[in-house]
């Protein structure tokens, strides 16, 4: 992804769904004898996505990190954030979440429906990290005001939608915000072998590839729990 000729199946090119092709051989991957390839299917983007922007977010042992948006990147991000030894909060609208937040490793949840969720950072000391997963603007301009000092706002989400955020605060607090794309295929290998050792797993449905479409709707609908895998 950081190479301007970077090319990705099912996007650059046919193959995605196939049960056989081809690929550039600087676009694979080592896969960890431990790990399932229906596991390491999701970790190929939502997981690379969190443990690559994560592990280059500056958080460091101990560090508070808020994961906004409990979905396909979120829950794997509060898994990666909880292995790297940080304080974790996950932050997800309304409770329906909250059991699943604390089994992945967060050790606060966070209603952004009930609770103002910046002044919740604020009072918990202020996130070093807030890694923003849910893809609305507004969503995410609520959050920024629950950096602590030199705290790092880091937007995986991919939304064209401008954000808000007050200069002044980014001032006063060192702040910065960033995005960040998944990454290359070194980082995937480097995603799956930290999934293989700390034991990070996707939450997965599976399907049949003839069941495709099925699946297709499942994750439109945004019934998924939390990716769906397609078993040739
Ligand atoms: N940067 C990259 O390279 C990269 C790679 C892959 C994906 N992405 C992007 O990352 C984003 C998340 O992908 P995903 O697969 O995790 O999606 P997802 O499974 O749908 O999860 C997103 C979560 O965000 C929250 N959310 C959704 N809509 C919201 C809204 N309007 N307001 C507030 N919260 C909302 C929900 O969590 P709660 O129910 O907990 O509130 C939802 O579960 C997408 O925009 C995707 O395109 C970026």
């Amino acid at each position: 992804m950081n190479c301007e000729n970077a090319q990705v199946t099912g996007i650059s090119f046919d193959g995605g769904y196939a049960k056989y092709m081809t690929a550039p051989q600087e676009a694979v991957a080592r896969m960890p004898d431990a790990l399932d390839a229906k596991d390491a299917a999701p970790l190929l983007c939502a997981g690379i996505t969190t443990y690559n922007a994560l592990r280059n977010s500056g958080a460091r042992p101990g560090d508070l990190v808020a994961v906004q948006g409990i979905g396909g990147l979120g829950h794997l991000a509060v898994q990666y954030a909880e292995k790297a030894g940080c304080e974790v909060a996950a932050l997800s609208r309304g409770t329906d979440k909250a059991d699943l937040a604390e089994d992945l490793g967060a050790d606060h949840f966070i209603d952004t429906e009930a609770h103002d969720p910046a002044e919740t950072l604020t009072d918990l000391g202020g996130a070093s990290v807030i890694l923003a997963t849910a893809p609305s603007a507004d969503a995410i301009s609520s959050v920024t005001g629950g950096l602590g000092r030199n705290g790092h706002l880091v937007i995986v989400a991919a939304i064209g939608d401008p954000i808000e955020v007050s200069p002044m605060a980014l001032i006063q607090g060192r702040q910065a915000v960033s995005g960040w794309p998944s990454g290359s295929a070194d980082d995937s290998e480097d995603t799956l072998r930290f999934s293989a050792l700390s034991d990070v797993r996707p939450k997965i449905e599976t399907f049949a590839l003839e069941d495709a479409s099925e699946a297709y709707d499942r994750m439109i609908n945004n019934e998924a729990r939390f990716r769906v895998v397609l078993v040739p």
